[in-house]
Parts: C-alpha cells; sequence; structure tokens
C-alpha cells in the first residue's frame, strides 16, 4: 500500500512511534537488503534515540548477496546490529531472538540481579511502507494475522503477540515515511516496486534502472536480452532491449511503456537475478 504522506501524517506517525517506543525494549527496523539507506526513515536516529535496535535487512533473498555482506560489515563499523533476513520464507528468524537477546543481555541481568522476574522481550518492529512489516509480524507469529493499521491515523489497541518464550511483538509495527524530497530515493523506492507506479514516471524509472543496470551489472543485461555490447547512451540500450523483446509500434517506432514496463516487471519478479541498487562504496560517494 502507497500512503500519501503529508506533514500532518508524519507528526502524527512519529508520535504513534514514539508512543509505542516506552512499551518496548528493543526495535526491529526493517529496511529492503537491495537499497538498505535509501528504505530508511531519514529521521529514524533521532526517533528511535536511545532504544537499542537491529536493523533487518529483509529481501535479502532478492538482494546481491555480496552487496549484502558489505552492507553487514557496514552497519557492524557503526557499531549498529543488523541481520539478512527473509520474511517470506523465514530466514533468519531464529536470529533475530537470539541476537536481541545478545543485544538486551546486560539490561536483562541488571533486572535479574535486582530481583525482577524474567520476562519475554519486547519488541516493535517499524519501518517505510513495503518493507515486508505485517509479512515479518506473521511470519514471527506463525500464523496469518489480519493486516491493520497500514494508514497514517488508523488506531487500534495494542496487542502482543508471542513469538515462542523468550519474545513479544506488539502486532501492529511503525510506519515512517522514507526520504521522498531526493530524487534518487524515489527512483530506487520505486524501481524496487516500494512505490506504486502510478505515482511516478514509470519511463523515467525505466531509464534510471536500466542505466544503473548498464553500469554495475552489464552481464546481467546482455545475457537476459541477448545484446552483444552495452551501449553507453541510455537512450541506444533502451531501444536495443526494446527491439530484442519487440516493443515496437507500428513505423518502427520503440514503445517506450512497454518497454518499461517489461523492465521493471523482470527486475522485479528477478529475472535479472538478484539486484542490489545501493551499495557501501556509492552512499560514501
Ligand atoms: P509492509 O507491511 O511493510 O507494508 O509490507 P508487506 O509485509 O505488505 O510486504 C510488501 C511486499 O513485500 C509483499 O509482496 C510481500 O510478500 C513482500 N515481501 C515481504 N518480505 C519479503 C521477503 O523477505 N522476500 C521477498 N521476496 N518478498 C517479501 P506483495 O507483492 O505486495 O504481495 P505478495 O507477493 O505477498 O502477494
Amino acid at each position: 500500500m502507497t500512503i500519501q504522506w503529508f506533514p500532518g501524517h508524519m507528526a502524527k506517525a512519529r508520535r504513534q512511534v514514539t508512543e509505542k517506543l516506552k512499551l518496548i525494549d528493543i526495535v526491529f527496523e526493517l529496511v529492503d537488503a537491495r537499497i538498505p539507506v535509501s528504505s530508511r526513515n531519514p529521521m529514524i536516529d533521532e526517533i528511535i534515540s536511545s532504544k537499542p535496535r537491529i536493523v533487518l535487512l529483509n529481501k535479502a533473498d532478492m538482494a546481491d548477496p555480496k552487496a549484502t555482506q558489505q552492507w553487514l560489515a557496514y552497519f557492524k563499523g557503526q557499531g549498529i546490529h543488523a541481520l539478512p533476513i527473509d520474511a517470506k520464507t523465514g530466514t533468519g528468524m531464529k536470529q533475530i531472538v537470539s541476537m536481541s537477546k545478545e543485544v538486551l543481555k546486560e539490561k536483562f541481568d541488571r533486572l535479574a540481579a535486582r530481583g525482577v522476574k524474567p520476562r519475554a522481550i519486547r519488541a516493535l518492529i517499524i519501518g517505510i511502507p513495503n518493507v515486508g512489516k505485517s509479512t515479518l509480524i506473521n511470519r514471527l507469529a506463525k500464523k496469518n494475522m489480519a493486516k491493520t493499521g497500514d494508514r497514517p491515523g488508523v488506531t487500534t489497541a495494542q496487542q502482543w503477540v508471542k513469538v515462542g518464550k523468550e519474545l513479544e511483538l506488539l502486532d501492529t509495527p511503525g510506519i515512517l515515511w522514507p526520504k521522498f524530497e531526493d530524487e534518487l530515493v524515489g527512483l530506487k523506492l520505486a524501481t524496487t516496486g516500494a512505490i506504486k507506479d502510478a505515482i511516478l514516471n514509470l519511463q523515467e524509472v525505466a531509464f534510471y534502472a536500466l542505466g544503473f543496470l548498464g553500469e554495475k551489472y552489464p552481464h546481467r543485461l546482455k545475457e537476459r536480452y541477448a545484446l552483444e555490447e552495452i551501449p553507453e547512451d541510455r537512450v541506444e540500450l533502451f531501444d536495443a532491449v526494446a527491439k530484442k523483446r519487440g516493443c515496437i509500434m507500428s513505423g518502427g517506432w520503440v514503445d517506450y511503456d512497454k518497454t518499461s514496463e517489461l523492465l521493471l516487471r523482470e527486475i522485479r519478479s528477478e529475472k535479472l537475478g538478484r539486484l542490489s541498487f545501493e551499495t557501501t562504496e556509492s552512499i560514501q560517494q
């Protein structure tokens, strides 16, 4: 679901997350492993403040494994705990629990020393729309829960979901906004399918994605579209893909809409393999 964010919505979303933070021990910040920076909320550090956190690189099944390894090292270097997961199939679920225990060990040891009875760790999942929050809650809860509160302004009573004996999750995630004032962030979110196609210009998104692939994954393009060379000019590259796929209108003109749709559909359905659209190097640049 794509949310239209307005300043009022953002303030309210922030308030709701801040309220929920009071109830929990640890935040699971969900990001898209293919774009770990663009799929973060720009004010996340300020909003979470000193609350312990684990960054979960979700959809790792679709991301370039090499890039994901680099991101893990990057987060480690920043002193942030991070884990690659796949909420759809459940890869990494056990590690979420074990890493949470590790992160909170000192706090729980301190409580035990004061005679406080041991209890389950309480956690909140937060992230921008479409990173997989509901999928992760359902996966951890091992049942299909109704999707609730996916719009700013929807308030539901807080409920806890048990994850084994050691973890409890708030059943409604915290939903925050991406950094949409940055055009490149919008293009990356659209390429990975986090933003509905109707919102951004499809051709613009496809041109961005194709240019990126031509630079970073030329061999995949060559293979998928049987191209001998990757033209440096993006329009020429676009035309070459269109011709190979028969996206040509009468009169021999390239059908840019059809080519854009095809290309984005194939990227999102992994026809070009596992891709990451953000690398640690690109961020440092
Ligand atoms: P949200 O609550 O954060 O808004 O996200 P949600 O769980 O609705 O997930 C958004 C989309 O991402 C869903 O696809 C979901 O299946 C997919 N998804 C979530 N986690 C993963 C993952 O780890 N790997 C992969 N490959 N996909 C994931 P959808 O197309 O909207 O629906 P559907 O494909 O489930 O029918």
